[in-house]
This record gives C-alpha cells, sequence and structure tokens, in this order.
C-alpha cells in the first residue's frame, strides 16, 4: 500500500488562488472538439465511444465486439478486428498526400532530411525487408537503441509493419541497462547506430550496444548499424564480422523492395517500452496494436489538435513513451508533418528551438515543464528574437508549477495560444487527464478534467473512494479501463496484476467493477472537478521527466566495493523538478573520499545512464531504519528538502536522522 497522503492543506490554501484562462476564441473556432457533448456521448455509451477513436484507423477487419471485460484486468480491445500499424500511418496517406513531409527532421548542426510520405513508405519498405533478409519474423521483439534521428521512426515502422514488436530503449541508457531490457525481451536483434551529435561532437554510440551485446545473457546474432552520416562509418566505431550488418549494406540490396503490411489483430502487441517500477528491474509495458493506436490517435486529434495540414512539435525524445504515442504513431496516422529534433536545446546557441519554431512555422509545440524551467532562467530574450506563433501549447511529464506556466503562457505563447497539461504514463498509452482545449478553462498547475470516457478517482491508503470533488488529497486511480493501457508487463502477467491492481482491487472477482488501476500518483480531485497531480506516491522519481526507479539506483550504488549500503532520496530541484540524493554507508575501514564520490557517481552513469547522475552523495555511519531493518527513504527525503523530519519513533535507532541532517545542513 502507498505511503500516507500528507500534503492536503497546503495544497488546498494554494489552489484557491490560481485563477481560470479561457481558450483564445481563434483557436476554440477552428478545433477540433468544440462539442462538449462529447463527454456525455463517451460517458453514456461506454465503452461504445472509444469506437470514435478506431474509426479513424482503417481496419482490415473491423471488430465484433468493443471490449472483452470476461476476465479483468486482461482486458481485450476492438476484439476481432484486424489491421497494421504501419499502413495507418503510411501508406493510407499515399492517395492524399505522399509529396507532404510526415518527418522534418533537424540536425543537431542544421544537416536536415524532409521525408514526404512518399519518402517514408520507400525507407519503411526497405528497412522492412532488410529485417526480413536478417530473418526477422513476425512476433519477435527487435530492440532498438536509437536517438533522434530519422532511423528511429523509420525502424520503429518497418518493425509494425511485419508484425515484429519494437522494444526501443532510450540512447541516453548505458550498455548495462540496454542488455538489461535486450534479456527481458529475450531480443536477439538489435538495431543502433554509429554516432549521433551532442553539442557538436560525434558521439560513439554503437560501442554502448556492442558491450551491452557482451554483457546480455541472450544471444544476439545480429546487429544492425544504421550511419549517421550515410556511408561514412564513424572512425571510432568496430564492426564485428559475422554479426554486424550495416543498413546502407542493407538498404542497397532492398533499393525498391515493396513488403506487404502484415495483417495484425487488434490484440496483437505492437510494442513494449520499459519503465521504472519500485523494484529494481524495469518493467515491460507491452502495449497492444488496436486499442494503443486508435487511442493515441484519437487523442492526438481531441486534444493535441492536430489537423493534417500542421507543423506539429513535440520536443521529447522517441526513446520514451511521449514520443512514441506523440511524435510517431499519433500525429503520422492523423497524416500530419511531424518535426523531430536531434540536438540539445541550448546547441549552438539559447535561441535553438524559437529558430526551428520559425523556421518551419510550427503551429503545435509540446515540451515537459523542466524545459520551461530552463527556458524560463535562460530569459524571455531568447523566444522574442524569433518569429514564432503557436496556436497549441503542451505541458507532458510533470507537475508544473503554476509560475512557470504563466511564463510558458506569456513569453512563448504570446497569451494567445491555448495551453494543455497532459497527465498520463508509459502504462496508460495516451492522455488520460487534461482539458480538451476548446472546452475548458485552462487553470495553471492542474492538469484538468478527464479526457472522455476516462473515469479517475482518489482513494485513501485503505482503498476507499475519497468523495469525488471534495478537495481532497490522496491515490489517484482509474476506475473503468481505456483501449491505450498496457496489456500486461511483459512475460509478467503476475507482475502486472501486483503492481497496478492488487492494491485497490478485488483481485478474486470477475466482475471489471471490482478491478481498479493504480497510477502510483498523488493528487487532488479539487471542487471544480479538475484533477492536481502532486507527484508519485512509491519509490519512483521524476528527474527532468524522466522516470528512474530508486531501487535501480540503490543498486546499481550497492556495485560500488568501498559501499556496505546505500538509500535514495529524491530532492526537490528548481529546475529537473527532482534530482537523487545518495546517502551511503562505507564498509569498515574505508574513509569517505573524493574517488569514493566518483566511483559512485561512474556506477550510476555505467549502471543506468548519465541522465540519472546523482546531485549530492552523502557519507553518513548509518541509515534511519526501522526496527525491522526496512530504511525509511522518506526521513531522507525530509532532510534532502530541509523539512521537518516526520515520526522518528519508530526506528531503530531514533537519533539517527538528526545525525545525517547536521551533516547536511549543519547545526
Ligand atoms: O508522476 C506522473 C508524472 O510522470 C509519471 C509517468 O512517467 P512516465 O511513465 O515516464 O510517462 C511520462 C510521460 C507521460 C506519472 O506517474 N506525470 C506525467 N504527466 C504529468 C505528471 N505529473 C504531473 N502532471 C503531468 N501532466
Amino acid at each position: 500500500m502507498s505511503d500516507d497522503v500528507e500534503f492536503e492543506g497546503e495544497i488546498e490554501a494554494r489552489l484557491s488562488e490560481q485563477e481560470y484562462f479561457r481558450p483564445p476564441a481563434k483557436f476554440v473556432g477552428q478545433a477540433n472538439v468544440s462539442d462538449p457533448a462529447i463527454h456525455d456521448r463517451f460517458g453514456d455509451e461506454w465503452p461504445h465511444g472509444f469506437e470514435e477513436y478506431a474509426e479513424l484507423l482503417d481496419w482490415e477487419s473491423r471488430w465484433d465486439e468493443t471490449l472483452d471485460a470476461s476476465n479483468p484486468p486482461f482486458y481485450e480491445w476492438f476484439v476481432g478486428g484486424e489491421l497494421n500499424a504501419c499502413y495507418n500511418c503510411v501508406d493510407r496517406h499515399l492517395d492524399e498526400r505522399k509529396n507532404q513531409v510526415a518527418l522534418l527532421w533537424e540536425g543537431e548542426g542544421g544537416d536536415r532530411s524532409h521525408l514526404t510520405y512518399q519518402d517514408l513508405y520507400r525507407e519503411v519498405n526497405r528497412m522492412a525487408a532488410a529485417l526480413r533478409t536478417m530473418g526477422v519474423e513476425e512476433d519477435d521483439v527487435v530492440t532498438l537503441h536509437l536517438p533522434m534521428v530519422p532511423a528511429l521512426p523509420i525502424t520503429m515502422l518497418a518493425c509494425a509493419r511485419i508484425g515484429a514488436p519494437h522494444s526501443e530503449v532510450f540512447a541516453g541508457f548505458s550498455a548495462s541497462a540496454l542488455a538489461q531490457r535486450i534479456d527481458d525481451a529475450d531480443s536477439d536483434v538489435v538495431v543502433t547506430i554509429d554516432g549521433y551529435y551532442r553539442r557538436g561532437e560525434l558521439l560513439n554510440h554503437k560501442q554502448k550496444a556492442d558491450q551491452a551485446v557482451e554483457e546480455a545473457d541472450t544471444d544476439v546474432d545480429t546487429v544492425l548499424v544504421w550511419e549517421r552520416h550515410e556511408g561514412d562509418l564513424h572512425d571510432d566505431v568496430d564492426v564485428v564480422e559475422d554479426r554486424d550488418v550495416l543498413v546502407t549494406d542493407l538498404k542497397a540490396d532492398h533499393d525498391r523492395a515493396r513488403v506487404d503490411p502484415v495483417t495484425r489483430n487488434a490484440e496483437d502487441p505492437l510494442f513494449l517500452m520499459y519503465t521504472s517500477g519500485t523494484t529494481g528491474q524495469p518493467k515491460g509495458c507491452q502495449h497492444r496494436t488496436g486499442g494503443y493506436l486508435s487511442y493515441v490517435t484519437g487523442t492526438s486529434k481531441y486534444v493535441l489538435d492536430i489537423k493534417p495540414e500542421d507543423t506539429y512539435w513535440c520536443a521529447a525524445d522517441i526513446g520514451w513513451i511521449t514520443g512514441h504515442s506523440y511524435i510517431v504513431y499519433g500525429p503520422l496516422a492523423l497524416g500530419t508533418t511531424s518535426v523531430m529534433y536531434e540536438g540539445a536545446p541550448d546547441h549552438p546557441h539559447k535561441g535553438r528551438i524559437w529558430e526551428i519554431a520559425e523556421k518551419y512555422d510550427v503551429d503545435i509545440f509540446h515540451t515537459s515543464p523542466t524545459a520551461v524551467r530552463m527556458f524560463m532562467k535562460w530569459g524571455p530574450e531568447y523566444p522574442e528574437e524569433y518569429d514564432f506563433d503557436f496556436r497549441h501549447m503542451t505541458t507532458v511529464g510533470e507537475p508544473i508549477q503554476p509560475e512557470a506556466w504563466l511564463w510558458y503562457y506569456k513569453y512563448i505563447g504570446g497569451e494567445d495560444a491555448v495551453i494543455v497539461d497532459t497527465w498520463w504514463q508509459t502504462e496508460t498509452g495516451g492522455h488520460l487527464i487534461t482539458n480538451l482545449p476548446a472546452l475548458d478553462d485552462m487553470k495553471p498547475g492542474s492538469a484538468g478534467k478527464p479526457c472522455p470516457g476516462i473515469q479517475p478517482a482518489i482513494y485513501d491508503d485503505n482503498g476507499n473512494p475519497v468523495e469525488a470533488a471534495s478537495g481532497k488529497a490522496g491515490n489517484l486511480v482509474i476506475e473503468k479501463p481505456w483501449p491505450g493501457m498496457l496489456q500486461t508487463v511483459y512475460g509478467d502477467d503476475e507482475r502486472f496484476v501486483d503492481e497496478y491492481w492488487r492494491d485497490f482491487s478485488d483481485t478474486n472477482s470477475d466482475d471489471m467493477a471490482d478491478w481498479v488501476y493504480k497510477a502510483g500518483d498523488g493528487a487532488v480531485h479539487e471542487r471544480d472537478g479538475y484533477f492536481r497531480i502532486l507527484g508519485r506516491l512509491d519509490d519512483v522519481m521524476n528527474v527532468a521527466g524522466h522516470r528512474l526507479g530508486t531501487m535501480e539506483l540503490e543498486s546499481a550504488v550497492a556495485e560500488v566495493e568501498e559501499v556496505a549500503e546505500a538509500a535514495v532520496a529524491a530532492r526537490e530541484d528548481a529546475e529537473k523538478g527532482e534530482v537523487p540524493d545518495v546517502y551511503v554507508v562505507l564498509r569498515e575501514g574505508i574513509e569517505p573520499s573524493e574517488a569514493v564520490r566518483n566511483g559512485i557517481v561512474r556506477a550510476v552513469e555505467e549502471e543506468i545512464g548519465k541522465f540519472a547522475r546523482p546531485a549530492n552523495v552523502v557519507f553518513v555511519d548509518d541509515l534511519p531504519k526501522t526496527r525491522s531493518g526496512k530504511i525509511m527513504r522518506r526521513l531522507l527525503e525530509d532532510i534532502s528538502n530541509d523539512q521537518d523530519l516526520g515520526d522518528t519513533t519508530t526506528l531503530r535507532d531514533p537519533s539517527v536522522p538528526e545525525q545525517i541532517r547536521d551533516l547536511v545542513h549543519g547545526d
């Protein structure tokens, strides 16, 4: 069960001060949804309202049943339907817009590639043929470790075309993290690239795949290697004979190949996306073809207001769920032009994002609160220098402070763009709580109302529903299933039930009404019906929009020889939202030193990736523990955040937290 929820009073006090902002009339006049009846339609006819999303797609055979809920929580959506996701994102647009740009890619150094739908069709067919030649068959999981280059969506779509679920691992993940995911998915084909640019440097990216293949228990027999500069392999990259194949060569062999899209059952998996949970082992969230694609297409249309003629830019990384759903699948299914950017937002200068927005005349812009806070810190002079005009803006991934929201609204949106704050998760596939932009007023810092057909609620720690719209904080749950939800945790149905359902469901029941999805977040259902998300209640933190498990960090630190014991606490950070503080007890006879500290930081970089680097390493004599030996991370969090210590009476040694506090903050 989740920890106690303590923040109620504070939240309520802050809330009442927020004002509402009306969506601009010029937005409302052209919005994809401007009729409030949509909520009734989805509510009254639940679950049939979701068919409206499915009907945005082309199906080879229509479904017989919208939802089969006979075996909760293993719901089945659009049962009996058949379709292909790649066909829906590419082929079906050729008649109407073959020469419209599908992917507008901007490289860090200013090189660019504009792939029309026809180009994308050709590229995806070549890659699909290449994968087949390498022995990839329907239902084989293909692991991708690709950065923000066109190779990534091309490979994803090629996999979807031949019915091979892809498992993309964010390029910032280390070799060890990649190896762990290769093993969990038992995936024997890996797709990588020789290098990509980060702040002017062409990194050797392939070396991580090389090391991962060494480390993995799975026998990876094929590594496909894209080249950042086609035909010009990175100087430092090794090619392993009989295992590595250059995509450039394969593409040449399959230059004019055409591969028929494989007919997939609506319930066949489309992809895996690993995410952090409360244990050290990341979970492979398995997403289905029909329900997922319907849901992300529907929400891209209704929430993001995407139209085919728009230029849409989601500045997330495709390596995370946001990019899967809202750079690749949703936008391309709608036939729009989706922008991708390779590099850092401040390279070669801090106006880079706005320069691109101006250059392509972006209509819809999508980013994270961490990015907004960073732009805010850099100052309004950068966006002010460029001439761009967004109609619609999104935030995703973390709570946004009203102050940052107001800045985004004023300096980026020019006070005439609508903003949606979208709450969802890797597991949910698409948005669950956010306003439909033309229908509801915006309220800074509040994700807003539930999406059509979604039924969130707040439960107390005993599993009882808290009165709706009562302004009280508690556990955020979702009471009814939705088509975008994960099917299961890959290969581990039991873990799926344990992680998401057990706490608030009657797991012996086969009645859907007894099954309630636990999001792991705390939230308040405000009196106006808006949901305000407070953050994770479990041992998961959110570092600059990247989800990290404290257990993963702790096991990385525990690998360091000098470390006897470690605990990780999330510290609030003005820019990144949260950062990890590591509290370490060293082995007998080892003295704290810069070398040990560096070793700990290096271990985290190697086990997980540089983005997970600890902010502080604190050497302590002991960790706060209960009498039964459980580490009380909550107390460490209080110390990291310089807050009053919670209850210490149950500790084995109640003086420990005070000692640590003195160490961190002085007497
Ligand atoms: O804590 C919530 C936070 O991000 C978590 C999900 O992370 P991930 O699976 O990586 O997906 C991120 C992109 C959807 C949630 O449990 N979160 C996500 N969106 C918001 C948010 N917190 C507050 N406001 C949001 N809009």
